[in-house]
């Protein structure tokens, strides 16, 4: 019988063929219309993790979509490692711009093509499979492990914070394993060590009761789609720094150590241009663009309406306009704190001539996570084995809500190992995931399990 690591390499083709199952469901959990198939993603890892002989498979109801838990925990004396993913995914929309369809992966170069290849059902299901390997090879597994696979997360996970409050026992465990990132260049085994929290808006401008002829009203009434533009106007100056009052009091100031680290990360902004098809970059006065795009809040609007946008010209003064702005948050703003500022500001710089409203969507957490803790360490020393080259430790600007809950109610760290690249186009048409990446995140998962136990202090 082989052992994980011959078992994987053996294994690859039927892995690829599974995860190929699970990329044709499509599971967009922001979208109602999805419903059913959110929960036959759920299923299918639900049959996997029965199928590689985990304890306890449950799927929970929730009043959202449902959480996969499952455990297999052998040892009264080794650490347990509870295996964090989420099998919801991103609408794929704009569809029109994708080169193959979303839902049908379609191997390139190497990539599988196809929505959530990369976020996060491939680097979710390298756990799987990795925990497969011990499993079907008879080989004792060298730690406890857990599954906690929600359908939420690109949602906010709403519903997954009451859970891990009223199961705490179930879930107790030494760490959290999430593959949800991305390495910071391609080959470069990588370690998030922190993570940007979130404040989700929206706005609603409201003038007359009924779209009116621009002609013949436009001038003598309020535009609420002028009005808009006048409030985002408003949300930052030229340098980028945002204008609402008391958005910067909780930021935790970068260091000058901090700062070092970050220039000795390899990063070349005129490759960071070209890639983007930028003519030149922008942000925050003051700060580099690794800086601004993981260590600095941020404020973007995420989405805009109002007025006729169909094909050639209609001479309309719109109703309504309205527009969703996300703000990015770092150590220590509270997104409750800052929702309320951010309405507060946007109602106080509203005109009296329309109505506006301001509605909040979900939050999250920044986190930080402490580079001295063991799991890291030995996540570090697993990842560098199988990539044969030394880890890099990188904090980045996107959000997985549910790890600063894991710190604050089941008290763990979590180890962001995540086999992505920022070139796999997540939440973007054409999203893409290395099947190289895929087979070694396999890997360094086995490899991550087998050395833990020497590194516990
Ligand atoms: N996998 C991402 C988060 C991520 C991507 C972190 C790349 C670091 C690097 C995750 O699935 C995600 O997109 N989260 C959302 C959370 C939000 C909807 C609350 C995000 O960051 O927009
Ligand atoms: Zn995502």
């Amino acid at each position: 019988m082989s052992d994980p690591q011959e078992y994987i390499d053996q294994n690859i083709q039927k892995f690829q063929d599974e995860l190929f199952e699970l990329l044709r469901i499509p599971s967009v959990s922001t979208d109602s219309k999805h419903k059913a198939e959110v929960r036959k993603a759920a299923d299918f890892l639900k049959n996997q993790l029965q199928e590689i002989g985990l304890h306890n498979v449950t799927l929970h109801e929730t009043p959202g979509h449902p959480i996969l838990t499952a455990e297999k925990c052998p040892h009264t004396d080794r650490p347990t490692v509870l295996i964090y993913g989420h099998y919801d995914v991103q609408p794929s929309d704009p569809d029109h711009l994708w080169k193959t369809p979303p839902f049908e992966p379609t191997v390139k170069n190497g990539r599988v093509y196809a929505r959530g290849a990369s976020d996060d059902k491939g680097q979710s299901f390298a756990h799987i499979k990795s925990v497969e390997s011990y499993l079907k090879t008879g080989t004792e597994l060298p730690v406890n492990v857990k599954f906690i696979l929600e359908g939420e997360e690109e949602i906010g996970s709403t519903n997954l914070v009451p859970f891990i409050k009223k199961n705490i026992e179930q879930l107790s465990c030494d760490m959290v394993l999430i593959s949800d990132t991305a390495m910071f260049a391609k080959d470069q085994p990588s370690i998030t060590y922190g993570l940007r929290g979130l404040a989700y808006m929206e706005i609603h401008v409201t003038g007359p009761n009924r779209d009116l002829h621009s002609g013949v009203f436009g001038g003598a009434v309020e535009n609420p789609a002028n009005v808009l533009c006048e409030i985002i106007a408003k949300l930052k100056d030229e340098d980028g720094v945002i204008q609402i009052p008391g958005f910067y009091d909780d930021v935790e100031p970068l260091t000058p150590e901090m700062r070092e680290a970050y220039k000795a990360l390899p990063h070349n902004d005129e490759a960071y241009k070209e890639e983007l098809g930028l003519k030149a970059l922008h942000g925050e006065k003051g700060y580099s663009s690794l800086e601004r795009a993981s260590a600095r809040p941020t404020l973007d609007v995420n989405g805009l309406w109002s007025g006729y946008q169909g094909e050639g010209a209609k001479t309309v003064l719109p109703a309504k306009a309205g527009a969703k702005v996300s703000m990015r948050l770092v150590p220590d703003q509270d997104p409750d704190k800052i929702s309320k500022l951010f309405a507060d500001y946007v109602t106080s710089i509203a005109p009296d001539t329309v109505s506006v409203e301001v509605e909040a969507h979900h939050g999250g957490y920044p986190v930080v996570i402490d580079l001295d803790f063991y799991g890291l360490k030995a996540a570090a020393k697993a990842f560098g084995e199988i990539y044969d080259k030394e880890v890099l430790f990188s904090r980045e600007g996107g959000s997985i809500p549910i790890v600063a809950d894991f710190k604050k109610v089941l008290g763990v760290n979590s180890i962001l190992m995540g086999f992505g690249l920022t070139i796999d186009a997540l939440h973007s048409p054409n999203e893409s995931f290395s099947l190289k990446d895929f087979h070694r995140g396999i890997k360094t998962s086995a490899k991550f399990f087998e050395i833990l136990p020497d590194f516990v202090e």
